[in-house]
C-alpha cells in the first residue's frame, strides 16, 4: 500500500511509472557468465559499506594508525574485527572478479566493436582496483605494508628525470618514511580511487544499457533472455546473497593480514618473507627476476628495478588496453558484433590469452621463489634462471599450443554465426518454457 502511493506520487511529478515499466520488462541475456561482471559490482558495494565503517574507526596518522587498526579487535568495537576482515577479503575477491569477469569478455570476444571503450574503462577499473587495494593494504603501517610501500617507493624513484619527484608527490617528502605518508595513502584510498572507480563504473554500466548486452545464440534462429522481474532481479539478488555468504564465511573462519604477528613498521626491518596480496604478487616476481644491472641512458643512469616494477606492467597493461583494436587489425574483423564468440573461435585470441595467463601465473609462482628453493632443495639462483628462460620460452609454447588446439577445435565444430536480423527473441518464463517476443531487442 505505501509502495504503491510512493510510486503514485513520484509518478505525478516525474512520470517515473513509464520508466520502472520499461525496466522491469527490461530483457537480460540468459547465461551464467553474465553474472560475472555483476560479482565484482557487488564486492565493490561491500568494500563501500565496510569501509565507510572503518573510516570511523581508524587514525589517519603515521603514529597512530597501526594501534587504531589492533584496536579494532578491541571490545571498544564489538564487530570492528570482522568488518575489517570483511573489507580485506572483499578487496582480494574484489580484483579476482574482475579478473574473471574481463576473461569471459577477452574470450567471447565481447570486447569487439562496439564495444571497445567499455574494454577500455573496465581496464582503467582493474588497474584502480589493484591501486586502491595496495594503498588500503598499506593504511596499517605494519612491518608488512611499510616494506611494500618502500619497494614501491624505490620503483618510483627508478623514472627517469622525474622519479625523485614522483616519489616525493607519492609519499610526501624525500626522506622515506614520510610522517604524512599514512595521509597520503588515507586520501587516495578513502576519496580519490573509489570516487574515480565509482564515477567509471557509471560510466561502464551506463554503456551496458545503451549498448545493449551481447548475446550467445542457441541457434542461428534464436536468441534467448530473460525478463527483468521477476527472473532476472531474483537471481541478482541471489549472487548478491552467495557473495555476502562467501565473504562471511571467510572472514569468520580464515584470518587475512593479521598486522599484529607483524609488529610495527620499523624502516630499519625488512621481514623476507614478506608477500603482497596475490594480485600485486607477479609485480613482486617480476622485481626478483628482474637483471641486477643499470643501464644508462643518455648518460642518465636507470635503475634495475625500472623494467621489472614499471615498464613491465605499463607495456601489458597498454597491450591489453589497445587489443580491441590490435585484434581487429590482426584479424581484418572491423564489423560490429553483438553476438558472442566460442571461446574457440578466433585462435590468435586464445594464443595470446594462454601466453598472457601463462607469464602472470609464473611472475606471481616467481613472488614465492625463496620459499620455493627452500621447499625443494634447490639454490635460489638455479631457480631464478629456470624461472627467467620460462617466463620468455612459456608463453610462446603455451600460445601456440592453445592456438592449435582451438583451431582444431574449431574445425570440428562449426562456428556458431551471427543471428539474421529478424531472429525471434525467446523469453524464459517462470515456468521454465520460452515465449516468443519478436525481433531480437537485446
Ligand atoms: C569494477 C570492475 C567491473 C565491474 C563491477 C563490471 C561490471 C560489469 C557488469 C555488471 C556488466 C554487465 C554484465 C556482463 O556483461 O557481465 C559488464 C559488462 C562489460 N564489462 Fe565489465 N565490470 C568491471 C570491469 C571490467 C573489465 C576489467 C573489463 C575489461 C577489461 C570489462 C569489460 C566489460 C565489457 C566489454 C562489457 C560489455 C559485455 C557484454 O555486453 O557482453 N569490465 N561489466
Amino acid at each position: 500500500m505505501i509502495v504503491r502511493r510512493a510510486a503514485g506520487w513520484l509518478d505525478e511529478r516525474f512520470g517515473t511509472n513509464a520508466i520502472v515499466h520499461v525496466t522491469l520488462k527490461k530483457i537480460y541475456p540468459d547465461h551464467w557468465s553474465f553474472y560475472l561482471g555483476e560479482f565484482a559490482l557487488y564486492f565493490f558495494l561491500v568494500l563501500v559499506g565496510t569501509g565507510i565503517w572503518l573510516t570511523f574507526a581508524f587514525d589517519a596518522s603515521s603514529q597512530n594508525a597501526y594501534a587504531s587498526v589492533l584496536a579494532l579487535a578491541d571490545r571498544s568495537h564489538p564487530i570492528g574485527y570482522v568488518i575489517r576482515q570483511v573489507h580485506h577479503w572483499a578487496a582480494v575477491c574484489f580484483v579476482a572478479a574482475i579478473l574473471v569477469h574481463m576473461g569471459r569478455i577477452f574470450f567471447t570476444g565481447a570486447f569487439r566493436r562496439p564495444r571497445e571503450l567499455n574494454w577500455m574503462i573496465g581496464l582503467c577499473m582493474l588497474m584502480l582496483a589493484s591501486f586502491t587495494g595496495f594503498t588500503g593494504y598499506s593504511l596499517p603501517n605494519d612491518g608488512l605494508s611499510g616494506t611494500g610501500l618502500r619497494i614501491a617507493y624505490s620503483v618510483a624513484l627508478s623514472i627517469p628525470l622525474i622519479g625523485r619527484w614522483a616519489a616525493g608527490v607519492f609519499v610526501g617528502g624525500n626522506d622515506f618514511p614520510t610522517p604524512q605518508l599514512t595521509t597520503h595513502l588515507y586520501t587516495l584510498h578513502v576519496y580519490f580511487l573509489p570516487v574515480l572507480i565509482a564515477a567509471l563504473l557509471g560510466l561502464h554500466l551506463a554503456l551496458v544499457i545503451y549498448q545493449k548486452h551481447t548475446q550467445f545464440v542457441r541457434d542461428p534462429a534464436h536468441v534467448v533472455g530473460r525478463r527483468f522481474w521477476p527472473d532476472y532481479a531474483l537471481r541478482t539478488i541471489a549472487a548478491l546473497g552467495a557473495t555476502l555468504a562467501v565473504l562471511a564465511l571467510l572472514a569468520t573462519f580464515f584470518e587475512i593480514n593479521p598486522v599484529g604477528d607483524y609488529g610495527p613498521y620499523r624502516p630499519w626491518i625488512v621481514m623476507n618473507g614478506a608477500v603482497p596480496d596475490w594480485y600485486a604478487a607477479f609485480l613482486e616476481g617480476s622485481l626478483r627476476l628482474g637483471p641486477a644491472t643499470e643501464f644508462r641512458i643518455a648518460g642518465h643512469p636507470i635503475p634495475p628495478v625500472f623494467w621489472p616494477g614499471l615498464v613491465l606492467p605499463t607495456v601489458t597493461f597498454l597491450f591489453l588496453l589497445l587489443w580491441p583494436f590490435i585484434e581487429a587489425r590482426l584479424t581484418g574483423d572491423r564489423a560490429p558484433h553483438d553476438v558472442l564468440q566460442r571461446t574457440t573461435a578466433v585462435p590468435l585470441r586464445v594464443g595470446v590469452g594462454a601466453a598472457l595467463i601463462f607469464d602472470g601465473l609464473l611472475l606471481t609462482i616467481a613472488a614465492g621463489d625463496d620459499q620455493t628453493a627452500a621447499t625443494l632443495h634447490v639454490r635460489l639462483d638455479t631457480l631464478v634462471w629456470v624461472y627467467r628462460i620460462a617466463l620468455f620460452a612459456g608463453p610462446v609454447i603455451a600460445g601456440v599450443l592453445a592456438a592449435r588446439i582451438a583451431a582444431e577445435m574449431r574445425a570440428r565444430v562449426p562456428a556458431g554465426g551471427e543471428p539474421p536480423p529478424d531472429a525471434v527473441l525467446l523469453v524464459r518464463n517462470a515456468r521454465g518454457g520460452y515465449e516468443e517476443e519478436g525481433p531480437q531487442a537485446g
